[in-house]
């Protein structure tokens, strides 16, 4: 086989076998397919799609490009849930003890990565003593004794997926619905994923800004998932503005134990609620959505949820004490309230400029040298929709720094107070295939 025959078979608009698609990918994991060809291939792919079949045999290339994390001695079906990120998306950190607490095994790797906040991890570990750097055995026996544990990113996973992504970054090949539907679904069942809930984010604050964007790389998605025999499925969810109230880490835990004591935002609820039910659906706990959602929402009711988030924390060197003493979690030095500046009806806080001032703050990284400091962050009082009067505070700023004039400009830039708008909604679509 040659590597050019296949750049001309794609960029003619035809259909690429599966070998044509394996050669691609190990030879370019191995390095003996050169970056110049592999942009060209992409770059075909880009403009001439793939089809379903095509989709599904890149994303298998992919997750044998490298080493596959073996779940298999955990009892039960393993649904992983997954984001195409956001701003203030504190679900994962409700969803894990919350669907754990009615039997679902969650065994969740997870990464650090860039962003407006850190990863899952990174808000794991406002938490003295929480360690993500343990054995993929005791990570096991954590999961089979308790239902829920969270391990680092370890492994040689998906490389040929590492590269191409880099790859793709700089030659204008990111945005292309297969090549980021496979890139995402390879990582997913590398790390063992036997069933695939997906939340498909649309809005500012989102990857796809766009509801059609969104629902196409969702299609794209759950396809590949079906075809390669994973039970998948996808939300797509409303990030025009941040989701729950906080953006931060410690900010974030914090709102995470409200939600698990049924104290949380409206907007955090229901999304976790709502991807919870097709959670416990796909593992098998429930035969229906409704009575999925019963047995989560009675798991916040009678205090299971939370007491099984007790345990996960101190399984994993954390303590648990900080549920419910919460002022313990690392906290920032000032607290500085951004007003509104006249009367009237919230109708725009754009989630991506609101993630920047996050990040501007010091809650995320931009590098990966950066330190994350913890305890940063902003707390929306107000969100799109809530009327407001002159003077009253629409969001908190919680800063290590006095000075937050550069923050507030940026903030001020991204809220819009009219006479009244529309409220976003929040759960836009379901996709099952
Ligand atoms: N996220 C991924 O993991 N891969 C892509 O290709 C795009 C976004
Ligand atoms: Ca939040």
């Amino acid at each position: 086989m040659r590597m050019v025959d296949i750049i001309e078979k794609k960029r003619d608009g035809h259909t690429l076998s599966k070998e044509e698609i394996e050669f691609f990918i190990k030879g370019y994991t191995k390095g003996d397919i050169p970056d110049y060809q592999a942009s060209s291939l992409a770059m075909a792919i880009f403009f001439q799609d793939m089809n379903e079949e095509e989709r599904a045999a890149m994303t298998m290339a992919m997750v044998n490009s490298g080493d596959r994390i073996d779940l298999s001695q955990i009892h039960g079906t393993k649904v992983d849930k997954h984001s195409t990120g956001g701003v203030g998306d504190t679900t994962t950190l409700v969803l894990a003890p919350l669907v754990a607490s009615v039997g679902v095994p969650v065994a969740k790797m997870s990464g650090r990565g860039l962003g407006h906040t850190g990863g899952t991890i990174d808000k794991l570990e406002s938490v003295k003593g929480f360690n993500v750097e343990i054995s993929e055995e005791d990570f096991i026996k954590l999961v089979n004794d308790n239902q829920v544990a969270v391990i680092g990113q370890s492994g040689n996973l998906t490389p040929a997926d590492k590269k191409l992504y880099a790859l793709r970054d700089v030659t204008g090949t990111v945005n292309s619905i297969p090549l980021i539907a496979s890139s995402i679904m390879s990582k997913k069942i590398a790390a063992g994923a036997d069933a695939i809930v997906l939340d498909v984010k649309t809005g500012s604050g989102a990857f796809m800004k766009t509801l059609e964007d969104a629902e196409a790389l969702a299609h794209a998605m759950v396809s590949i998932g079906n075809n390669v025999g994973r039970n998948t499925m996808a939300i797509i969810s409303d990030m025009s503005q941040p989701l729950g109230r906080a953006i931060g880490n410690a900010l974030e835990l914090q709102e995470a134990i409200d939600t698990l004591k049924g104290q949380g935002p409206d907007d955090l609820t229901e999304l976790v609620l709502t991807l919870g039910s097709q959670m416990v659906v796909l593992a098998g706990k429930a035969s229906t959505l409704d009575e999925a959602r019963q047995l989560l929402e009675s798991a916040i009711h009678t205090g299971q949820a939370l007491e099984k988030f007790k345990t996960f924390i101190s399984n994993q060197g954390g303590d648990a004490s900080i549920v419910d003493h919460p002022e313990q979690l690392p906290r920032a030095r000032y607290q500085i309230h951004f007003q509104a500046q006249k009367d009237g009806m919230i109708t725009e806080m754009i989630a991506n400029e609101i993630g920047v001032a996050s990040m501007m703050l010091g809650a995320g990284r931009q590098t990966k040298e950066d330190v994350i400091d913890l305890g940063v962050g902003i707390v929306l009082n107000k969100k799109v929709g809530d009327r407001v009067t002159k003077g009253d505070s629409i969001l908190t700023i919680h800063s290590n720094k006095e000075n937050v004039d550069e923050i507030l400009d940026k903030l001020q830039e991204s809220i819009t107070i009219e006479e009244k708008g529309e409220v976003p909604t929040l759960i836009h679509k379901i996709i099952t295939e």
